[in-house]
């Protein structure tokens, strides 16, 4: 294939929404992955219509059910022999404490241990991508959220609640993943950055809680879908970001993220709970990580 490929995840709303329609503006062509088949094919005939290229492709998984995401990730890999981008966008903030089958809180499953695991699950084409065009790159859309949380536990995982406290551990754990596969990858070509798409008006606060109804009184001040998209698209495309990896990003300008997430002991535990959590065994990974 000649079209670089780029695969949104949460593509159906909000900032994966504008991303996606954004890469399609790049000439990409763009697997959108939603929760659902209905929902993936309601995007993708939204998103072509709205940016008038058909170089679009549907997955739909959960990204709370692990084997799901495995089938879905099996399914890209056997469809394309390149993936130059990854945006591991989807979040979500709930204030109902669920676990999925492996007992995994979901707020963590789908903000941090889904990205962890598709990464995974991805790194063999991404690499592939790097070896034949020269660079791949993941993007981890974060959240400045993940200051509230001032170290990561990684007990809170699986025996946490849900709310605020668990999307910002969640996505400081994101954090750390960033910068512990950034080390790991380094060898590779293939780059992992994190962005704060800046706080934007979109379905993530549809939530019950108190947070969620303040932020729904205010949300005219906050911005648009396709400006929070600006950030994920600069470090999906830009050049100027081509051979920069482990970094974090405030929309389109590098940033330090919390002393937090310098904390490599964190990143190496939070690693190892997560590689059992999502049953990965570091054979099939096809980097070589280095001693911890
Ligand atoms: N909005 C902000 O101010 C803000 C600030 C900082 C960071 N962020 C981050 O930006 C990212 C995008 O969020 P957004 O603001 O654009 O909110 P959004 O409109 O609610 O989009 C979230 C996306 O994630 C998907 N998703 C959630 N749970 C899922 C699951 N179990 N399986 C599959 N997909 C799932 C949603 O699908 P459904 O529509 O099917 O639920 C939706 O497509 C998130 O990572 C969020 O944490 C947002």
């Amino acid at each position: 294939m000649d079209t670089p490929v780029a695969l949104v995840t949460g593509a159906n709303s909000g900032i994966g929404k504008a991303t996606a329609e954004g890469l399609l503006q790049e000439d990409y062509h763009v697997v959108l992955w939603c929760r659902s088949q209905e929902s993936a094919a309601r995007t993708e005939d939204e998103v072509r219509r709205s940016t008038g290229s058909d170089a679009t492709d549907t997955i739909a998984a959960d990204l709370t059910d692990f084997d799901a995401i495995r089938d879905a990730a099996q399914i890209v890999k056997d469809r394309y022999d390149r993936l130059d981008v990854l945006v591991n966008n989807a979040g979500v903030l709930k204030e109902t404490t669920d676990r999925n089958e492996e007992g995994v809180e979901e707020t963590f499953a789908v903000n941090y241990l889904a990205p962890f695991l598709l990464s995974h699950l991805l790194l063999p084409l991404l690499t592939r991508t790097a070896d034949a065009h020269g660079e791949a790159r993941i993007v981890n859309v974060g959240s400045d959220a993940h200051r509230g949380a001032l170290r990561f536990d990684a007990d809170v995982m699986s025996e946490g609640d849900a709310g605020l406290t668990a999307y910002m551990q969640s996505k400081l754990a994101l954090v750390l993943f960033t910068n512990e596969l950034a080390r790991r990858l380094k060898p590779t070509g293939v780059t992992v950055n994190c962005v704060h798409p800046g706080v934007v008006a979109t379905n993530i606060w549809r939530g019950p809680g108190v947070f969620s109804w303040l932020a729904r009184r205010v949300k005219w001040f906050f911005n648009s879908p396709e400006t929070g998209a600006e950030g994920p698209l600069y470090l999906a495309t830009s050049d100027d970001v081509k051979d920069v990896t482990g970094a974090y990003f405030d929309e389109t300008s590098r940033t330090k993220p919390a002393v937090a997430a310098f904390d490599e002991k964190a990143a190496a535990e939070l690693w190892h709970r997560s590689m059992d959590l999502v049953d990965l065994d570091p054979e099939d990974t096809l980097y070589e990580p280095p001693d911890m």
